[in-house]
Protein backbone atom coordinates (compact mmCIF):
# COMPACT_ATOMS: atom_id res chain seq x y z
CA UNK A 1 0.00 0.00 0.00
CA UNK A 2 1.37 3.48 -1.12
CA UNK A 3 1.83 5.86 1.78
CA UNK A 4 -0.25 8.17 2.60
CA UNK A 5 1.08 12.31 2.03
CA UNK A 6 1.58 14.13 4.44
CA UNK A 7 0.93 17.43 3.67
CA UNK A 8 3.38 20.19 6.13
CA UNK A 9 -0.30 21.60 7.55
CA UNK A 10 -1.30 17.89 8.63
CA UNK A 11 -2.63 18.71 12.48
CA UNK A 12 -0.85 15.51 13.36
CA UNK A 13 2.80 16.38 12.91
CA UNK A 14 4.39 17.64 15.69
CA UNK A 15 4.57 21.30 15.01
CA UNK A 16 8.68 21.11 15.21
CA UNK A 17 8.87 18.88 12.02
CA UNK A 18 7.11 21.11 9.46
CA UNK A 19 9.68 21.89 7.31
CA UNK A 20 11.42 18.38 7.07
CA UNK A 21 9.22 16.99 4.98
CA UNK A 22 10.00 18.98 1.84
CA UNK A 23 13.59 18.48 3.02
CA UNK A 24 13.28 14.85 2.77
CA UNK A 25 10.88 14.14 -0.03
CA UNK A 26 7.20 14.19 1.78
CA UNK A 27 5.96 10.61 0.57
CA UNK A 28 9.43 8.98 2.50
CA UNK A 29 9.40 11.71 5.57
CA UNK A 30 4.77 10.02 5.54
CA UNK A 31 7.00 6.65 5.60
CA UNK A 32 8.96 6.90 8.26
CA UNK A 33 6.77 8.53 10.05
CA UNK A 34 4.32 5.29 9.47
CA UNK A 35 6.84 3.13 10.40
CA UNK A 36 8.15 5.15 13.56
CA UNK A 37 4.30 4.69 14.84
CA UNK A 38 3.79 1.13 13.83
CA UNK A 39 6.97 0.45 16.20
CA UNK A 40 5.62 2.28 18.80
CA UNK A 41 2.23 0.22 18.30
CA UNK A 42 4.44 -3.12 18.34
CA UNK A 43 5.36 -2.30 22.14
CA UNK A 44 2.18 -3.03 23.72
CA UNK A 45 2.24 -6.37 21.63
CA UNK A 46 5.34 -7.09 23.12
CA UNK A 47 7.15 -6.97 19.86
CA UNK A 48 9.20 -3.69 19.83
CA UNK A 49 12.15 -4.66 21.96
CA UNK A 50 14.23 -4.63 18.51
CA UNK A 51 14.79 -5.13 15.40
CA UNK A 52 16.47 -8.33 15.59
CA UNK A 53 14.25 -11.03 15.80
CA UNK A 54 15.91 -13.85 18.24
CA UNK A 55 15.19 -10.62 20.63
CA UNK A 56 11.95 -10.95 20.68
CA UNK A 57 11.66 -14.07 22.10
CA UNK A 58 14.61 -14.29 24.41
CA UNK A 59 16.52 -11.67 26.78
CA UNK A 60 19.18 -11.76 23.99
CA UNK A 61 21.16 -8.83 25.64
CA UNK A 62 20.63 -10.60 29.17
CA UNK A 63 22.36 -13.99 27.87
CA UNK A 64 24.91 -12.11 26.56
CA UNK A 65 26.04 -10.08 29.77
CA UNK A 66 25.40 -13.66 32.05
CA UNK A 67 28.11 -15.27 29.60
CA UNK A 68 30.45 -12.38 30.11
CA UNK A 69 30.11 -12.24 33.90
CA UNK A 70 30.47 -16.03 33.85
CA UNK A 71 33.44 -16.03 31.87
CA UNK A 72 34.88 -13.23 33.53
CA UNK A 73 35.29 -11.24 30.49
CA UNK A 74 32.53 -8.42 31.49
CA UNK A 75 34.71 -5.74 33.21
CA UNK A 76 37.17 -6.36 30.54
CA UNK A 77 34.65 -5.91 27.47
CA UNK A 78 33.55 -2.66 29.34
CA UNK A 79 37.12 -1.08 29.51
CA UNK A 80 37.31 -2.00 25.53
CA UNK A 81 34.01 -0.19 24.97
CA UNK A 82 35.30 2.59 26.82
CA UNK A 83 38.67 2.49 25.27
CA UNK A 84 38.12 4.12 21.42
CA UNK A 85 40.62 4.18 18.65
CA UNK A 86 41.26 6.72 16.35
CA UNK A 87 41.50 4.73 12.81
CA UNK A 88 43.28 6.57 9.89
CA UNK A 89 41.97 6.24 6.49
CA UNK A 90 43.84 7.84 3.33
CA UNK A 91 41.40 7.99 0.68
CA UNK A 92 42.66 8.45 -2.91
CA UNK A 93 39.67 10.08 -5.53
CA UNK A 94 40.02 10.51 -8.65
CA UNK A 95 37.43 13.13 -8.70
CA UNK A 96 38.44 15.19 -6.01
CA UNK A 97 39.58 18.58 -6.42
CA UNK A 98 43.01 19.55 -5.79
CA UNK A 99 42.00 22.37 -3.58
CA UNK A 100 40.50 19.64 -1.66
CA UNK A 101 43.50 17.42 -1.14
CA UNK A 102 44.02 16.70 2.52
CA UNK A 103 40.53 17.51 3.52
CA UNK A 104 40.22 15.70 6.53
CA UNK A 105 36.74 14.19 7.41
CA UNK A 106 36.22 13.10 11.24
CA UNK A 107 33.82 10.13 10.88
CA UNK A 108 31.63 8.84 14.09
CA UNK A 109 28.99 6.05 13.68
CA UNK A 110 26.94 4.48 16.39
CA UNK A 111 26.82 6.88 19.36
CA UNK A 112 24.20 5.14 21.18
CA UNK A 113 25.16 7.80 23.24
CA UNK A 114 22.66 7.41 26.48
CA UNK A 115 24.35 3.65 26.81
CA UNK A 116 27.02 4.54 29.48
CA UNK A 117 27.59 7.93 31.61
CA UNK A 118 31.33 7.65 30.33
CA UNK A 119 31.03 7.06 26.90
CA UNK A 120 30.74 10.98 25.90
CA UNK A 121 34.15 11.82 28.12
CA UNK A 122 35.72 8.52 25.89
CA UNK A 123 34.71 9.86 23.15
CA UNK A 124 35.86 13.73 23.63
CA UNK A 125 39.26 12.02 25.53
CA UNK A 126 40.04 10.15 22.33
CA UNK A 127 39.60 12.78 19.60
CA UNK A 128 41.44 16.16 21.69
CA UNK A 129 44.33 16.31 19.48
CA UNK A 130 42.83 15.10 16.13
CA UNK A 131 42.86 17.79 13.79
CA UNK A 132 39.72 18.13 11.28
CA UNK A 133 38.30 20.18 8.91
CA UNK A 134 34.58 18.32 8.79
CA UNK A 135 32.59 16.08 11.43
CA UNK A 136 29.96 13.43 10.08
CA UNK A 137 27.86 11.59 11.85
CA UNK A 138 26.66 8.68 9.99
CA UNK A 139 23.46 7.29 12.45
CA UNK A 140 21.86 5.88 15.51
CA UNK A 141 22.26 8.50 17.99
CA UNK A 142 19.78 6.38 20.35
CA UNK A 143 20.47 2.99 22.54
CA UNK A 144 16.81 1.71 22.00
CA UNK A 145 14.84 1.67 18.70
CA UNK A 146 11.97 3.37 20.53
CA UNK A 147 11.17 5.23 23.67
CA UNK A 148 12.68 8.59 25.01
CA UNK A 149 15.32 9.80 23.09
CA UNK A 150 16.06 12.61 25.41
CA UNK A 151 18.90 11.06 27.09
CA UNK A 152 20.62 9.80 23.64
CA UNK A 153 19.94 13.40 22.61
CA UNK A 154 21.44 15.68 25.51
CA UNK A 155 24.53 13.31 25.30
CA UNK A 156 24.61 13.97 21.35
CA UNK A 157 24.42 17.81 21.87
CA UNK A 158 27.22 17.51 24.92
CA UNK A 159 29.65 15.94 22.18
CA UNK A 160 28.80 17.09 19.33
CA UNK A 161 27.80 20.74 19.98
CA UNK A 162 31.65 21.88 20.81
CA UNK A 163 33.32 20.45 18.39
CA UNK A 164 35.60 22.95 16.04
CA UNK A 165 34.04 22.13 12.21
CA UNK A 166 31.22 21.72 10.70
CA UNK A 167 28.99 18.38 11.66
CA UNK A 168 26.54 16.80 9.33
CA UNK A 169 24.61 13.61 10.06
CA UNK A 170 21.98 11.56 9.36
CA UNK A 171 19.56 8.99 11.10
CA UNK A 172 19.89 5.44 11.75
CA UNK A 173 17.34 2.84 12.23
CA UNK A 174 17.56 3.55 15.65
CA UNK A 175 16.81 7.80 15.60
CA UNK A 176 13.15 8.97 15.55
CA UNK A 177 12.69 12.44 13.14
CA UNK A 178 11.21 14.23 16.06
CA UNK A 179 15.00 14.41 17.38
CA UNK A 180 16.27 16.17 14.10
CA UNK A 181 15.14 19.55 15.25
CA UNK A 182 16.88 19.43 19.16
CA UNK A 183 20.53 18.47 17.41
CA UNK A 184 19.79 20.75 14.13
CA UNK A 185 19.12 23.79 17.12
CA UNK A 186 23.04 22.53 18.39
CA UNK A 187 23.97 23.20 14.86
CA UNK A 188 24.61 19.04 14.23
CA UNK A 189 22.70 19.61 10.35
CA UNK A 190 21.05 16.44 9.09
CA UNK A 191 20.74 15.44 5.33
CA UNK A 192 17.36 13.37 5.17
CA UNK A 193 17.77 12.41 1.67
CA UNK A 194 19.60 15.85 1.06
CA UNK A 195 23.06 17.03 -0.21
CA UNK A 196 25.28 20.48 0.39
CA UNK A 197 27.97 21.55 -1.58
CA UNK A 198 31.38 22.01 0.32
CA UNK A 199 33.38 24.66 -1.21
CA UNK A 200 37.41 26.11 -0.85
CA UNK A 201 37.65 28.61 -3.78
CA UNK A 202 36.00 27.93 -6.37
CA UNK A 203 35.78 23.85 -5.99
CA UNK A 204 32.92 21.68 -4.46
CA UNK A 205 33.00 18.30 -3.11
CA UNK A 206 29.21 17.31 -2.64
CA UNK A 207 28.36 15.62 0.78
CA UNK A 208 25.03 13.45 0.36
CA UNK A 209 22.94 11.87 2.93
CA UNK A 210 20.21 9.39 2.74
CA UNK A 211 17.71 8.62 5.47
CA UNK A 212 18.29 4.74 6.95
CA UNK A 213 18.57 2.15 4.01
CA UNK A 214 18.10 -1.18 6.60
CA UNK A 215 15.33 -0.61 8.71
CA UNK A 216 12.87 2.26 7.86
CA UNK A 217 13.92 1.58 3.90
CA UNK A 218 13.28 5.50 3.36
CA UNK A 219 16.73 6.58 1.63
CA UNK A 220 16.16 8.28 -1.15
CA UNK A 221 19.00 8.75 -3.69
CA UNK A 222 16.74 10.56 -6.37
CA UNK A 223 16.14 13.20 -4.09
CA UNK A 224 19.69 13.31 -2.38
CA UNK A 225 21.03 14.19 -5.63
CA UNK A 226 18.87 17.07 -6.56
CA UNK A 227 20.93 19.13 -8.30
CA UNK A 228 23.91 17.70 -7.87
CA UNK A 229 26.01 17.58 -11.42
CA UNK A 230 26.59 14.24 -11.87
CA UNK A 231 30.67 14.49 -13.07
CA UNK A 232 31.59 15.97 -9.25
CA UNK A 233 32.80 14.38 -6.45
CA UNK A 234 30.46 13.02 -4.41
CA UNK A 235 30.57 11.40 -0.90
CA UNK A 236 27.72 9.56 0.18
CA UNK A 237 26.65 9.13 4.07
CA UNK A 238 24.48 5.87 4.45
CA UNK A 239 23.40 4.76 7.67
CA UNK A 240 24.05 1.01 6.48
CA UNK A 241 26.79 -0.22 3.85
CA UNK A 242 24.07 -2.34 2.13
CA UNK A 243 23.16 0.87 -0.69
CA UNK A 244 26.92 0.16 -1.78
CA UNK A 245 25.79 -1.22 -4.80
CA UNK A 246 23.50 1.70 -6.11
CA UNK A 247 25.75 4.52 -4.78
CA UNK A 248 28.25 2.71 -6.95
CA UNK A 249 25.48 2.32 -9.89
CA UNK A 250 24.77 6.42 -9.15
CA UNK A 251 28.46 7.61 -9.32
CA UNK A 252 29.11 8.02 -5.78
CA UNK A 253 32.81 8.65 -5.21
CA UNK A 254 33.00 7.42 -1.73
CA UNK A 255 30.43 6.18 0.85
CA UNK A 256 30.83 6.09 4.47
CA UNK A 257 28.82 4.07 6.80
CA UNK A 258 28.16 2.49 10.00
CA UNK A 259 25.37 0.18 11.12
CA UNK A 260 27.38 -2.93 12.23
CA UNK A 261 29.76 -2.00 14.88
CA UNK A 262 32.07 -4.35 13.17
CA UNK A 263 30.35 -7.55 15.09
CA UNK A 264 30.91 -5.44 18.46
CA UNK A 265 31.81 -8.49 20.07
CA UNK A 266 34.11 -10.88 17.95
CA UNK A 267 36.37 -14.31 18.26
CA UNK A 268 40.20 -13.51 18.67
CA UNK A 269 41.88 -11.94 15.43
CA UNK A 270 38.04 -9.67 15.06
CA UNK A 271 36.35 -12.99 13.48
CA UNK A 272 32.66 -11.65 13.62
CA UNK A 273 30.28 -13.87 15.49
CA UNK A 274 27.00 -12.07 14.65
CA UNK A 275 26.13 -9.55 12.11
CA UNK A 276 23.53 -8.55 10.19
CA UNK A 277 23.19 -9.92 6.87
CA UNK A 278 21.93 -7.27 4.73
CA UNK A 279 25.54 -6.78 3.65
CA UNK A 280 28.71 -9.14 2.68
CA UNK A 281 31.10 -9.85 5.12
CA UNK A 282 34.11 -7.65 3.85
CA UNK A 283 31.79 -4.33 4.10
CA UNK A 284 31.60 -5.11 7.96
CA UNK A 285 34.67 -2.91 9.18
CA UNK A 286 37.19 -0.68 7.12
CA UNK A 287 37.94 0.05 3.74
CA UNK A 288 36.19 -1.84 0.76
CA UNK A 289 35.69 -1.19 -2.78
CA UNK A 290 32.59 -1.58 -5.09
CA UNK A 291 33.68 -0.76 -8.80
CA UNK A 292 34.92 2.34 -9.29
CA UNK A 293 33.67 3.47 -5.68
CA UNK A 294 35.53 3.18 -2.44
CA UNK A 295 33.86 3.00 0.99
CA UNK A 296 34.71 2.77 4.24
CA UNK A 297 32.31 1.36 7.15
CA UNK A 298 33.42 2.17 10.93
CA UNK A 299 33.20 -0.24 13.42
CA UNK A 300 31.39 1.97 15.44
CA UNK A 301 32.36 4.90 18.26
CA UNK A 302 29.66 3.52 20.45
CA UNK A 303 27.66 -0.13 21.02
CA UNK A 304 24.48 -1.55 20.62
CA UNK A 305 22.64 -3.50 23.46
CA UNK A 306 25.74 -3.59 25.89
CA UNK A 307 28.29 -1.33 26.74
CA UNK A 308 30.76 -4.11 25.54
CA UNK A 309 32.99 -4.93 23.17
CA UNK A 310 35.63 -7.92 22.45
CA UNK A 311 38.17 -8.26 19.64
CA UNK A 312 36.40 -5.24 18.02
CA UNK A 313 37.91 -1.99 19.14
CA UNK A 314 35.56 0.90 18.79
CA UNK A 315 36.29 3.71 16.91
CA UNK A 316 36.53 7.46 15.06
CA UNK A 317 38.09 7.75 11.86
CA UNK A 318 39.36 10.06 10.62
CA UNK A 319 39.26 10.17 6.59
CA UNK A 320 41.92 12.28 4.72
CA UNK A 321 41.08 12.75 0.67
CA UNK A 322 43.85 12.81 -1.34
CA UNK A 323 43.44 14.01 -5.17
CA UNK A 324 45.16 11.63 -7.72
FE1 LIG B 1 24.15 1.07 15.70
Amino acid sequence: MRPRLILVSDPHIPHRLEGLAQRMGEARFAERLEKEKQLIQQLGHGQGRGIFSLENYIDFYGVVRCCLQLTGLWSRAVRNYLDIHVEANEVFLERLPAAFDGFRILHLSDLHADLHPQFVASVKRAISSVEYDLVVVTGDFRTCTFGDHTGATEASIELLGELSAPCYAILGNHDFMIKVPSLEAAGIRFLLNESVALKRGDAVLHLVGIDDPNFYKTHDFDHALTGVPEADCKILLSHAPQTYREAARRGIDLQLSGHTHGGQICLPSGIVVVHDRSAPRHLLAGPWREGAMQGYTSRGTGGSGLPVRLNCPAEVTLHTLRSE
